[in-house]
């Protein structure tokens, strides 16, 4: 049994060392806003925060979680830069079918957590691994300039 901090409250998991925290989140605690795409850290889908960082919870597995924070798209509301972000893709209007959007809002939350200004290329750069088919990336950007102002 192990225990894990998930927007702020804890879960007691009985779940193995090497189970992805992307399938606790999912298939365990049924928190499905965090997204399977890829599998293999190749598309941000997945994207969740540990300690304000972003990570790839198809990457991480149980046995690299202690007594870090774990917020996901469920939680980073409650955030402060976690609202600005999703108040700015309301008002840029970012979403297309959705799918990659809870991986960029979280990788968004994380650039802002660690830069209150990004420019284009910090945002380009910090927003890379992200992959959106239906190519809001330049409505991402423009979000994101809109939650730092
Ligand atoms: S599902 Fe984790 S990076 Fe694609
Ligand atoms: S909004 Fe459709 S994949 Fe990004």
């Amino acid at each position: 049994m192990k225990t894990i901090t998930i927007n702020g409250k804890t879960h007691e998991v009985d779940v193995p060392d090497d189970m992805p925290l992307l399938w606790v989140l999912r298939d365990v605690l049924g928190m499905t806003g965090t997204k399977y795409g890829c599998g293999i850290a190749q598309c941000g889908a997945c994207t969740v925060l540990i300690d304000n960082m972003a990570v790839r919870s198809c990457q991480t597995t149980m046995d690299m979680i202690d007594a870090q924070q774990i917020t996901t798209i469920e939680g980073v509301g409650e955030t402060e830069n976690g609202r600005k972000i999703q108040t700015a893709w309301l008002e840029k209007e970012v979403v297309q079918c959705g799918y990659c959007q809870s991986g960029q809002i979280m990788s968004a939350t994380a650039l802002l957590n660690s830069n209150a200004k990004p420019t284009d290329s910090d945002i380009d750069e910090a927003m890379a691994g992200n992959i959106c088919r239906c190519g809001t990336y330049v409505r991402i950007r423009d979000a994101i300039h809109t939650a730092a102002a």
